[in-house]
């Protein structure tokens, strides 16, 4: 019945559509040719292998909870049917051009080369491919030829080698998620210059060296993830201005000095301000760093907070009472 009401509306919506602007609404839904064969060699590349959940290897209790249901996606791919209709597959309503790919649990496992017919795809604007197995595939700098992109989740694909700088192309992405692949090297700082972001997680790679100090130019960030890495260095200052941050979490790396006190940093540029700062903060972890020093008051004035961890550092003093969250 529900079904039938909005085939109706469709239908209706379609002809006042068609009337007004003359849009080919009801035909559109056909996939692009060019889309359809970008896909179909796409799959050509893989296999389903579902058994790979089951390994112990892996962190299993995370593909559990996060890959509940495993389904051979790519099956319903079929060359001669429309590919706006295959599973994980989303045309846009009017052009008709593959705008979306969540192939994500899907246990595949292949490679994905620089030439891969993936990045034909450019109208995608979001891919999520996390939990699958492309074994040491390079982290392809072909990303950045996605240029619609504006959510990109590869977590937990299998991904080696450093983040390709040429990231600066993908202006319209919002939310980037490389949490858990074998990344190396450092990140690049023209990745900090997507403007538009909002959540970024790199944690759980191999990622190394200083971490940039070019965050006032991505105000707009949420939520930042570095956990589980090897970075090293002091925490940069313009991390302490993005004051739409409501999850921080740079735990378990190398980072050291002194976490910034309000009282020496009057003078020094972006630090003055900052204090109650973080109106929206609410997990902020520290904790297994080189950290050192007081901790300072102003982490204790932030009253949004409710997951606070600062263990494992090398810490001399609290400083202040912390009288129910988690040091
Ligand atoms: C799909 O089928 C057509 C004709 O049946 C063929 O020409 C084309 O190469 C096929 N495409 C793929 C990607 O297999
Ligand atoms: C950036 O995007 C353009 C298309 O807008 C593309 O031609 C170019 O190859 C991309 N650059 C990189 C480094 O991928």
């Amino acid at each position: 019945m529900g079904y039938l009401m909005l085939l109706v509306v469709r239908v209706v919506l379609c002809v006042y559509m068609f009337m007004m602007f003359h849009f080919a609404c009801l035909s559109s839904h056909l996939c692009h040719s060019q889309d359809s064969s970008a896909l179909l060699h796409f799959k050509t590349h893989f296999i389903f292998n579902p058994s790979l959940f089951d390994y112990d290897y892996h962190y299993d209790y995370e593909y559990e909870y996060e890959c509940p249901h495993v389904y051979p996606k790519m099956s319903t791919w079929e060359n001669g049917t429309d590919c706006c209709s295959w599973m994980g597959v989303t045309c846009h309503s009017v052009s008709g051009h593959v705008i979306g790919l969540d192939l994500s649990c899907g246990a595949l496992v292949g490679n994905i080369h620089p030439n891969s017919t993936l990045f034909h795809l450019t109208h995608l604007q979001t891919l999520n491919l996390a939990f699958n197995f492309f074994n040491h595939s390079p982290f392809s700098s072909q990303f950045s030829k996605l240029v619609s992109l504006t959510h990109l989740n590869l977590s937990n694909c299998g991904f080696q080698g450093p983040i390709s700088s040429s990231f600066y192309n993908l202006t319209y992405l919002t939310s980037l998620n490389l949490m858990e692949n074998q990344l190396n090297g450092s990140i690049p700082s023209s990745l900090l210059n997507l403007q538009r972001l909002t959540h970024l997680d790199l944690s759980r790679n191999k990622l190394s060296g200083r971490i940039p100090n070019v965050f006032d130019r991505i105000t707009n960030l949420q939520t930042l993830s570095l956990s589980y890495n090897n970075f090293q260095g002091k925490l940069p200052s313009s991390l302490f201005t993005l004051t739409r941050l409501s999850q921080l979490d740079c735990s378990d790396n190398q980072i050291e000095g002194s976490l910034p006190n309000e009282l020496l940093s009057n003078n020094i540029i972006g630090w003055s301000k900052f204090s109650g700062k973080f109106p929206q903060l609410k997990l902020l972890d520290l904790s297994s760093n080189k950290l050192e020093g007081k901790v300072p008051k102003w982490i204790h004035d932030i009253h949004s907070l409710y997951h606070l961890k600062l263990s494992h550092n090398m810490f001399t003093s609290i400083g202040h009472q912390f009288p129910c969250y988690s040091i």
